[in-house]
């Protein structure tokens, strides 16, 4: 008989998951039941829901509460709550505790909704209070912006910015449903629609030559809103982020590499260099521009291929330079940023090719430095039609 105290047991254990996804065009008129579809009442009980959006979103929420109440099935706690929208509401807990003592005085459960209207910060605040009120409530998340339809939506990750640091303070949690609704983009600014896109490229590198391909040769339809090609971006993407997650064997992170944060580690260190002015959509696109340069200047990614990206992104509409990134050295804290908030060894993706990548760990900052100031020639050639050069040095 062996002495308990002495017994050491490691058990393996997984949890089932389930993924919803549901791809509309109106949510708030025609495809209404599509939300109702993913809303289970329990036995003899009426679904508690509590239905939380940014101010630009109003007006389709209203129409939405409006048909919830009317729903048999559904008990619609309270009137929508509406709540800042954008970084800042990241950047304090006030929106988290509100959302709190909403969920307190209303009497949420463990089996009741929050349905949560709005870009991929706000959906990352209500997501990170859905997520420890209770221990979780049910998550259901209708995106209102290209990179929220695009990549955040479906992910399982929630968080709010601490001690000025990106998304310190969160945890992992799966969604119970995802609705990308087309309508709930016509609102969105053209800045926000295009700068979306960049999460596209970059899953795309990592997963897609053909995408990649496609998202190149229709970046001027993307640009300028056209139906079709933008409805194809998102979704493609969204797959893709989707695939990662739900078969990657990796969805909460718990390894060294992190794949889908391509181009990140320098996006999260410029946001707050620029008090979050740039958009997380664009410091992206700038981050995979630099990466890229960086993989062809060290991996041999083709150099043909780099300048396609840049030209790709500079077309979808993003601008690929901002002033706080020189000094470089500045930017470059990113990398221990990045290192201590994985833990262990720094562990970077790089590309070797179009849909090859590969980990890394160590980053030869001088090269890097170059790929920097290589970004800063490249964005004003492509910019202005120019033929890019590319130095060879580094
Ligand atoms: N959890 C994750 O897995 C994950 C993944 C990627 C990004 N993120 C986070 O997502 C955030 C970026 O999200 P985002 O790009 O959606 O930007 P955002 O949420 O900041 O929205 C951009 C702007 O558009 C406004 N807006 C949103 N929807 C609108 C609409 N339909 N009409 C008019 N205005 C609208 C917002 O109020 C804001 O001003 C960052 O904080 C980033 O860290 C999280
Ligand atoms: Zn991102």
């Amino acid at each position: 008989m062996p002495n308990p105290s002495e017994t050491s047991l490691d058990i393996q254990f997984s949890v089932p998951f389930v993924h919803r996804l549901r791809v509309t065009d109106d949510v708030s008129r025609a495809d209404f039941p599509q939300l109702l579809s993913v809303i289970e009442a329990g036995s003899g009980e009426r679904a508690k829901v509590l239905l939380i959006a940014e101010h630009s979103l109003a007006e389709p929420t209203a129409r939405i509460a409006k048909q919830l109440g009317q729903t048999h099935d559904i008990d619609l706690v309270h009137a929508p709550l509406v709540v800042d929208g954008g970084e800042s509401v990241k950047n304090s807990s006030s929106t988290v505790e509100l959302i709190l003592q909403q969920i307190n005085q209303l009497n949420l459960d463990r089996r009741s909704y929050v349905i949560a209207v709005g870009g991929g910060a706000m959906l990352d605040a209500v997501g990170y209070a859905a997520a420890i009120a209770h221990r979780g409530i049910r998550l259901i998340r209708l995106p209102t912006t290209t990179l929220a339809q695009a990549d955040s939506g479906v992910g399982v990750k929630n968080a709010i910015n601490y001690f000025e640091k990106k998304n310190w303070i969160g945890t992992f949690a799966v969604p119970w449903a995802v609705i990308n609704d087309a309508a709930l983009l016509d609102t969105l600014p053209d800045r926000d629609f295009r700068c979306g896109f960049s999460e596209a490229v970059k899953v795309s590198l990592l997963k897609s030559k053909t995408e990649f391909s496609w998202l190149c040769e229709n970046a001027d339809a993307i640009r300028e809103r056209e139906t079709v090609a933008s409805k194809r971006a998102v979704h493609q993407s969204c797959l893709l982020h989707l695939k990662h997650i739900t078969h990657g064997g990796d969805p909460f992170e718990m390894l060294e590499a992190r794949p889908l944060d391509f181009g990140h580690w320098s996006a999260h260190r410029l946001e707050p260099l620029t008090k979050y002015q740039i958009r997380h959509g664009e410091a992206v696109a700038i981050g995979v521009a630099i990466d890229t340069i960086y993989s062809s200047m060290m991996f041999g990614f083709p150099e043909q291929d780099m300048r396609s990206v840049c030209q790709c992104l500079t077309r979808l509409g993003i601008k690929l330079w901002h002033e706080e990134l020189t000094p470089t050295e500045r930017l470059m804290q990113g990398l221990e940023e990045f290192r201590q908030h994985l833990g262990g060894r720094l562990t970077i993706t790089m590309l070797r090719g179009v849909g090859d990548p590969i980990d890394i760990h160590e980053i030869d900052h001088a090269t890097m430095r170059n790929a920097i100031e290589q970004l800063q020639q490249i964005q004003e050639e492509v910019a202005t039609n120019h033929e890019p050069r590319v130095g060879t040095e580094g």
